[in-house]
């Protein structure tokens, strides 16, 4: 009976199975009512119970790899489309391509403007240590942003990067005016998640350094950006403090109250915040080794999360990092 098996696996093996009709003739041989393993699988129901423990084995096993080979072919020719031989010119499944996310679309957009201008991009760690994301950038030892409240902390040495101003610093420190940089990325403050405000975020910052920058410079090269995004609009600046920039800014542009989505947006003002900027600190330039006598420069930082949503009617920005497909594939045609 073994022998017989193998003979009938041998066999089985051996036939080439090129059409549809090739496949049915195999398994009308191997495995239909009148195939031998089929009588041999019937006769065992009348076996010896010393016989079943021999044979039962080696019989199913036979089947299985049989029927192995059946259906390996069987799910090719179950799709009526594939004929007896492989139909090269048929077209493919369609295959499906991804989209790229808001926040990347808005922030290629942002850097486009600045790239024109004649910005270049830096980058750096996400992890940072005081130095770099404070102490640098004239932070008070008791400034609360280095609370708790505000900051990631790692360990006693590091945290996450609460701004791209980190950046900054580290190219004041690794280059010589004339600098001209913008630093895109992901920050993290450790703030209540809500519709609106989430505990990481995308900043994109700028840092001019030259001879002569001065306010005025500051205020069309942020105009100018204003326009290429918006369109022409009304901009204004009120005054604020940040650390590092002193008279330091903030930008805000007009949407009117016209829709209700402006309306409530602005909060009945028709003004929407949209920006930090400032004149850089002389403390800031002279702890990266810049000569603030010679040298002066601005900064600017925005959230690119805030323009995304502002851009795509986006309500809750915790939809954006929910990696729910039916919302990205709404960006899919951008
Ligand atoms: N770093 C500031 C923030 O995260 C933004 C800013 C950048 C303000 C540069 C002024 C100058 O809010």
């Amino acid at each position: 009976m073994q022998k017989e098996l193998s003979k009938i696996l041998e066999e089985a093996k051996s036939v080439k199975i090129k059409t549809k009709e090739d496949l049915e003739n195999f398994r009308i041989k191997f495995l239909s009512k009148k195939a031998d393993l089929q009588n041999m699988l019937g006769d065992f129901k009348n076996m010896s119970a010393d016989d079943k423990r021999i044979f039962g084995k080696p019989l199913n096993e036979t089947k299985s790899e049989i029927t192995a080979i059946f259906e390996s072919y069987a799910h090719l020719y179950n799709n009526d489309s594939i004929v007896d031989e492989l139909d090269s010119t048929l077209p493919t499944e369609a295959i499906k391509i991804g989209g790229k996310h808001p926040i990347s679309i808005m922030q290629q957009e942002v850097i486009e403007v600045f790239k024109n201008l004649g910005f270049s991009i830096a980058q750096g760690p996400e992890i940072e240590d005081d130095w770099h994301n404070f102490s640098a950038l004239n932070f008070a030892e008791d400034h609360p942003a280095r609370d708790m409240q505000d900051t990631f902390f790692v360990n006693n040495e590091f945290a996450l990067r609460t701004h791209t101003s980190s950046v900054q610093v580290r190219v004041m420190e690794n280059n010589k005016p004339p600098i001209r940089i913008i630093a895109p990325g992901r920050v993290y403050r450790n703030e209540a998640v809500s519709a609106r405000s989430n505990c990481f975020f995308h900043q994109i910052e700028g840092l001019v350094i030259d001879e002569e920058s001065n306010f005025a410079d500051m205020k069309q090269t942020l105009y100018h950006f204003v326009a290429k995004l918006f369109g022409e609009r009304e901009i204004r600046f009120r005054a604020s403090y940040f650390p590092f920039t002193e008279p330091s800014a903030e930008m805000d542009i007009y949407l009117g109250t016209s829709t209700e989505s402006d309306y409530k947006l602005t909060k009945g003002t028709g003004w929407l915040e949209v920006l930090g900027c400032g004149m850089l600190d002389p403390n800031v330039m002279r702890n990266c080794n810049i000569d603030p006598e010679k040298y002066s420069g601005y900064a600017f930082g925005l959230g690119i999360d805030r323009l995304a949503m502002l851009r795509y009617g986006i309500k809750d920005i915790r939809q954006m990092f929910q990696n729910d497909v039916r919302f990205l594939n709404q960006f899919k045609h951008l």
